[in-house]
């Protein structure tokens, strides 16, 4: 054989692995792997949800209490939190359901000694880090106080939560699971929101090394990465008026997944996978990165980031 040909053949072969590689994680999370009962294989009495209020953690708080886990569930709307627990108890009456209202933008000495007082009482052995929300602004021109809060909530406070039942699980020996909403974002840039992709590249990667620590003490660690989800506050959560209506916006939901894919992506995953990329826009996104590069990419996002998505609305609300 030729040497040219040796070397089309070598890039060839490489180009069909990186093809398989780019649709094969979406195709086998999304339709081949199998369900499995959380309470059986971790022996699990208690789970602790943060952001169980809505979207994904309501649907986690349910799929949870299907498989006769009892549940604390955590977040800061005390209204959402009250009937979400009477719901539960209603439909699932062999399991307790608590609560806690917990503003977790605040620094955690105002809720880790209540946190820490519930482990004494409960076997807590799942974890779902879930909570968070897309801050919006300026990083140049915006308050101190928005940025502290969007890493108190999504970074400090998760990381403290998650030291803690880690921890417990630790000292008295028992198995379990720590589970994170990371997202697609952790890869993406994001103008006017670099403090979401920021916190989501901190915890994928947090609890890639964290997996690898914990492995020996039976503690998986397993981190979701969605893309676009569907029928959640996500998008009412950043605060601008029609913001799904915006054609950028629309154009990346026309690939969402649902909360009930997610979920069971999750649930699916833990303790056989350590990451979990279920998006369609994966494969795009990282094939576009590993032809372009980092700088192409920034460099397009730079010239053009104010005429789509948050840049844009950012700019119409301040004209
Ligand atoms: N939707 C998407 O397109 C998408 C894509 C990729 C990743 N994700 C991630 O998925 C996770 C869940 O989001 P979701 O789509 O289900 O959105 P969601 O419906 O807005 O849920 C967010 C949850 O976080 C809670 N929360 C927000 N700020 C809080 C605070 N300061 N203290 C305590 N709880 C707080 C909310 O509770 P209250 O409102 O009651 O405070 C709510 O329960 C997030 O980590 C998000 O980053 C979402």
């Amino acid at each position: 054989m030729e040497f040219f040909q040796i070397v089309s053949y070598a890039l060839l072969f490489l180009l069909l692995f990186f093809l398989i590689r780019l649709v094969y994680p979406f195709i086998y999370l999304n339709y081949f792997v199998r369900s499995q009962n959380l309470q059986e294989k971790y022996d699990a009495t208690w789970a602790l949800i943060t952001g169980s209020s809505s979207g994904l953690g309501l649907i986690l708080a349910e799929r949870l209490a299907k498989q006769k886990i009892n549940l604390l569930l955590l977040s800061n709307d005390l209204e959402s939190l009250r009937s979400q627990c009477l719901t539960l108890r209603k439909n699932y009456p062999a399991i307790k359901v608590e609560s806690m209202c917990i503003d977790m933008s605040q620094p955690a000495e105002t809720f880790i000694q209540s946190i820490e007082g519930e482990l004494q009482k409960k076997p807590i052995s799942l974890l779902f880090n879930n909570v968070g929300y897309v801050p919006v602004f300026n990083f140049a021109s915006s308050e101190w106080n928005q940025v502290e809060s969007h890493i108190n909530c999504t970074v400090t406070n998760t990381i403290q939560l998650t030291h803690t039942v880690v921890n417990s699980l630790y000292k008295r020996k028992g198995i379990g699971a720590i589970v994170f909403t990371s997202s697609i974002m952790s890869f993406i840039p994001a103008p006017y929101s670099a403090l979401y992709s920021s916190s989501k590249s901190y915890i994928s990667a947090f609890a890639q090394s964290l997996a690898i620590e914990t492995k020996k003490y039976n503690i998986d660690v397993c981190v979701v990465q969605p893309g676009p989800i569907s029928k959640t506050n996500f998008l009412k959560a950043t605060g601008i008026d029609n913001f799904e209506k915006d054609p950028f916006v629309r154009l990346l939901y026309s690939f969402s997944q649902t909360p009930k894919q997610i979920i069971n992506l999750m649930l699916n995953s833990i303790g056989k996978f350590t990451v979990v990329d279920s998006s369609p826009l994966w494969g795009l996104v990282r094939a576009f990165q590993l032809v372009c590069g980092e700088n192409i990419i920034l460099y397009i996002l730079t010239k053009t980031s104010t005429l789509w998505g948050l840049g844009r609305s950012l700019k119409k609300k301040s004209n």
